[in-house]
């Protein structure tokens, strides 16, 4: 089975992309390498990964792509709602209509796996468990793009969406302004976070279990096909100050606090049934603590200096 993904050297591509190649699927990655990232070095091994530097929104780059493709995961995207804020016209062009782009001109048979945010879910519902039957409203256009690119995909058919929480874990394309990997990045090396929105309650999912999620899309795509999941972990509808309290267990020196410094553009605040995609029979593998203590081996490795001395 061949396989396109855009995108696919960025945070999330450069653990799905390997895992991909490992299981003996043939692998074409499309990406601008807007990061300056190296994170797919470790795949030119394989003769069935193919790597193409181009961009997303080009028609004819698509066109030719799509010629050899039975799976698409259009992972391409400015992603969160402080680099879209700075890059507005990229963001409309490159979260949704280079989807959409790729639903015009995909044939009706070829199989498109999409991620999008769940960010939106929690206006108004605080308190009250979301599915995937409720409506998403988000207010960021990072979220609102991301929303929209869904219902095309939706609406195409043969495709299916995966609504991720926010995801954590160690990536070859490291991101630390990910929540849990932001916190674990100050805890460990600053011993402190001050919080805003403390008892804002979000849900969480590891790369890896990510990575999995696309795995069994594709294998057991007949059945599950033509909607939406939420996929989260079920035991980490947690809290900022919950999510620290965990952090503490494995870096008993860390403060936190809470002030009024700041405000989440998406005004996430709720919390998440993953029962639909749990009753296809998927498992996750990471819980919260194991991705930190994972998090704390990699932070050893990874660290900021570029200014300093120490
Ligand atoms: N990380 C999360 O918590 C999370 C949660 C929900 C959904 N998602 C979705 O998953 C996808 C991947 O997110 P990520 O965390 O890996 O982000 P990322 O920023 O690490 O990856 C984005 C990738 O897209 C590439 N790219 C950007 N513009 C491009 C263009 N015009 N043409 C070709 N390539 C381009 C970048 O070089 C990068 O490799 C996104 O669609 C995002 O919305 C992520």
């Amino acid at each position: 089975m061949k396989i396109l993904i855009t995108g696919g050297a960025g945070y999330i591509g450069s653990v799905l992309t390997p895992t991909l190649l490992a299981k003996g699927y043939e692998v074409t990655v499309l990406d601008n390498f807007m990061f300056r990232q190296n994170s797919l070095a470790d795949c030119c091994q394989y003769d069935t990964f193919n790597i193409v530097r181009g961009d997303c929104r080009d028609e004819s780059t698509i066109k030719e792509l799509l010629h050899d493709t039975d799976v698409i995961i259009p992972l391409a995207a400015l992603v969160g709602a402080p680099l879209c804020g700075r890059d507005q016209i990229g963001t409309q062009t490159i979260n949704y209509e280079a989807v959409k782009l790729i639903c015009d001109l995909a044939s009706p048979e070829q199989r498109i796996l999409m991620p999008v945010t769940n960010s939106g879910y929690g206006i108004g519902t605080s308190g009250k468990y979301c599915t995937e039957e409720s409506p998403l409203r988000p207010i960021s256009l990072y979220g609102s793009t991301k929303v929209n690119a869904e219902r095309t995909v939706l609406e195409r058919g043969n495709s299916i969406t995966f609504r991720l929480a926010t995801v954590f874990g160690m990536s070859p394309r490291m991101r630390v302004d990910l929540l849990v990997n932001d916190f674990v990045y100050r805890a460990f090396y600053d011993r402190a976070v001050v919080i805003f929105e403390g008892h804002f309650k979000r849900n969480y999912i590891h790369i890896r279990d990510v990575a999995k999620v696309f795995v069994h899309g594709i294998e057991n795509f007949e059945s599950m096909k033509d909607k939406s999941y939420n996929v989260g972990l079920d035991d980490a509808n947690l809290s900022k100050l919950e999510l620290c309290a965990e952090i503490q267990k494995y870096l008993p020196k860390f403060v936190y606090s809470e002030a009024p410094i700041g405000e989440d553009p998406d005004k996430r605040d709720y919390i998440v049934s993953n029962a639909r995609i749990l009753n296809t029979g998927f498992e996750t593998d990471w819980s919260l603590g194991r991705g930190i203590k994972e998090l704390i081996k990699g932070y050893t490795i990874l660290r900021n200096t570029l200014y300093s001395n120490v």
